[in-house]
């Protein structure tokens, strides 16, 4: 079924699911993941909940250039309920391709239906067939992320990268996902293409827990750059290793697949349930403790240690394009300090000659680069230990000249997400 199928047949509960989710989406952290897994979205039929989720999406995904198209034809700003409204319109429009008369009447009628909403109704008509008679440009990737970002980006990664990366929310990305053990029977029915370092990238759509081998735990979902801390920490058969912001668990099971002895701590309960979910259905084991990591106060100490920090998460906008508008530059500087205080909780969690990897799904080098480097400044017990050419399925684009990884969206073909590694061993 194409897009503009489900989109005729979908009806007015469909595009209000559509709305709660894209308000839900841009108010606050998460908000678009609680909304998807809300009960309200599980009771539309199918292709409804199809709907409401591919119109949210396709919204987040061209906001930037959505609301410069809406800006350019509002005198004054209509109340934001409406403002959303307009911007799922747009959507209709001009992504999903829906015929200008359904997507005009279909949104016009669900301005009416808002409190306050019937004296926009002329607006929201007026403003959308503007819109089809001449269309904006969807894909300037100078107006894909915010500019705030877009500048930091900039600065940090060049002019070029900056908008390699703001084209990529555009996308919808693949599905990555790791293999409990190698195997050569999955990726035929998984229609998969294999990537560096083992995962595989799959090439069929819908529900994962109909996939081949998901069942019977034989790999899990795990975008492709997630699952190269882990292997740069090459746990053997026995090791101990501790695994400090576990939830929900991807790099947890890299390391018990492995053999290591793992103990998975996380804040939260609730996340830890899907790493207990996880680890009872690919058969592996891990001690899973509830732990603010900065008090634990267990003394043990591991072989190796994985600190997976807390972040801004701006690496994760191809899957997450919502973190793109909800990030604000005042968390950054917040996030920093608590990464800082988890780096050195992790630290003396190393046994001397063990090794410490930190990573976060975060763009942004307050939380990366210059986390690492103010960290080794006072930690002199620990040294950089450079990660080679392509090792752990690296992209080569992403090693930094120092050994540390900064692996940027556009760095794997088709996208990834973007991440900052550093290994360090301890010497005392
Ligand atoms: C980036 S996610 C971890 C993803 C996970 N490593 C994986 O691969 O599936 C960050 C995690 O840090 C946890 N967290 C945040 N602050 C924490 C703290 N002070 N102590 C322990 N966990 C914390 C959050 O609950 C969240 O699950």
């Amino acid at each position: 079924m194409t897009s503009t199928d489900t989109e005729t047949a979908a009806g007015q509960p469909a595009r209000a699911a559509a709305l709660d989710l894209l308000d839900a989406a841009l108010s606050r952290r998460a908000g678009l993941e609680e909304g998807l897994t809300h009960p309200a979205l599980g009771r539309l039929a199918p292709r409804d909940r199809a709907f409401a989720r591919a119109l949210a999406m396709a919204t987040l995904r061209r906001l930037g250039p959505i609301d410069a198209a809406l800006q350019a034809r509002l005198k004054k700003p209509p109340p934001d309920r409406i403002v959303q409204v307009l911007r799922l319109g747009a959507a209709q429009l001009l992504v999903l391709k829906t015929p200008a008369h359904a997507a005009v009447s279909a949104t016009v009628d669900l301005a009416a239906r808002q409190k306050g909403g019937p004296p926009f109704k002329g607006l929201v008509n007026a403003v959308l067939r503007g819109l089809t008679r001449e269309p904006p440009e969807l894909d300037d990737p100078d107006l894909l992320a915010p500019q705030w970002l877009a500048a930091r980006w900039r600065s940090a990664f060049g002019p070029e990268a900056a908008r390699a990366m703001a084209g990529m929310v555009a996308e919808e990305p693949a599905t990555d996902i790791t293999l409990k053990s190698p195997a050569d029977d999955l990726a035929a029915p998984l229609e998969a293409q294999d990537l560096p370092g083992g995962s595989l990238r799959v090439g069929l759509k819908g529900e994962v827990q109909a996939w081949p081998g998901f069942a019977e735990g034989r790999w899990w979902v795990q975008d492709a750059s997630a699952a190269v801390p882990a292997r740069l920490l090459a746990v053997k058969e026995g090791e101990t290793a501790l695994d400090l912001c576990a939830a929900p668990g991807g790099k947890t099971l890299q390391l018990a697949a492995a053999g290591a002895r793992v103990t998975a701590v996380d804040k939260s309960a609730g996340r830890l349930k899907r790493v207990s979910e996880n680890l009872a259905r690919t058969g592996l084991s891990a001690e899973v403790v509830t732990a603010d990591a900065t008090e634990w106060t267990d003394r043990r100490r591991f072989d190796a240690v994985l600190l997976d920090a807390p972040c801004s998460a701006t690496g994760t906008y191809r899957r997450h394009p919502d973190v793109l508008w909800v990030a604000s530059p005042a968390d950054i500087p917040k996030l920093a300090a608590l990464q800082s205080r988890l780096l050195d909780a992790a630290a003396r969690r190393v046994r001397p000659d063990g090794r410490l990897v930190y990573c976060v799904c975060s763009l942004e080098p307050e939380e990366g680069e210059a986390q690492v480097e103010a960290f080794l400044k006072r930690a002199h017990e620990f040294t950089l230990d450079p990660i080679q050419p392509g090792e752990g399925g690296a992209p080569e684009a992403s090693l930094l000249p120092n050994g540390t990884l900064r692996i940027l969206p556009h760095h794997l073909a088709g996208g990834t997400d973007g991440f900052f590694i550093a290994r360090m061993i301890r010497s005392g």
